[in-house]
């Protein structure tokens, strides 16, 4: 055991370092994620975007979790999942499994956006979470589904800005979700949208029957949750 040569020592105390901004980076994340899970109105963070007129609808958004919404409701969404996704599911690994369907739309976690027309007919709705998610603060879309007769009028693509906003608002790094590969449609809508294969989706060469996409949040003052976990150990980014 010979004495450490000061490059050596140099190399000891960077890697402390990029341990500590790791351990910070995840500990900030947990943090906003359990801040956003407390919060009783999300509306307030995306007021201007609950609103949406054009190509003929008139459309009002609210925002609920799950165990808020009316019984009604929560019925019409599991319903629409199901009219929409059914076969899709059925056509590949996962199968359709309605109790576990519900069960995950009803998890305590679980928040919704829900669009109604003027006359109070629902449309269109997300089922979507706070969560850790590989390491990282995300807002996971688990469902956008919108009603047949509402699709290619802007909704669907509304539906994605608010979740966007939530994700900026709450210092969320990423809006992610889970899409099936041989949904077509769906594949076609997220990329028009601004989404892109994540670094956590499958590789190809796994012939997996669904992709991870994501976006990441542009974040509201300049500071994401990497680069203030950094200051918070004094490390300058310039230098690391
Ligand atoms: C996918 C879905 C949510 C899109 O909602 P929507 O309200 O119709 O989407 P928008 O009108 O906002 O579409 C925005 C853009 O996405 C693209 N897009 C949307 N649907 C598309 C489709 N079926 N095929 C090709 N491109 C599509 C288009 O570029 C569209 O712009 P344009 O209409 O001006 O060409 C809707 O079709 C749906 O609910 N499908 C069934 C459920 C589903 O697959 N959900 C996603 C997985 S959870």
């Amino acid at each position: 055991m010979g004495k450490k040569t000061t490059a050596s020592a140099n190399k000891s105390k960077e890697k402390r370092q990029a341990r500590k901004v790791e351990q910070r980076r995840i500990a900030d994340g947990m943090s906003y994620v359990n801040s956003a899970n407390k919060l009783q109105d999300l509306s307030s963070f995306c007021k201007e975007l609950l609103v949406y007129k054009g190509n003929d609808l008139e459309v009002d958004m609210y925002i609920q979790r799950a165990s808020q919404l009316e019984k009604p409701i929560l019925e019409w969404a599991i319903d629409l999942t199901e009219r929409n996704m059914k076969k899709l599911y059925e056509t590949c690994a996962w199968g359709w499994n309605k109790e576990r369907k519900v069960e995950e739309m009803t998890d305590d976690l679980a928040w919704y956006l829900i669009a109604k027309d003027k006359n109070g007919t629902p449309l269109a709705f997300s089922h979507f979470r706070f969560d850790m998610d590989f390491g990282e603060p995300v807002l996971y879309c688990y469902e956008v589904q919108v009603e047949a007769g509402g699709r290619r009028r802007g909704l669907g693509q509304r539906v994605l800005r608010v979740l966007e906003k939530l994700a900026q608002s709450t210092r969320m790094r990423f809006v992610r979700l889970t899409a099936l590969t041989h949904n077509a449609g769906a594949a076609a809508f997220f990329r028009a949208c601004g989404y892109s294969l994540d670094e956590t989706s499958p590789a190809l060469e796994d012939a997996a029957h669904y992709e991870i996409l994501s976006k990441a949040t542009v974040p509201e003052d300049g500071n994401d949750a990497l680069s203030d976990s950094m200051k918070a150990v004094n490390v300058n980014p310039a230098q690391s």
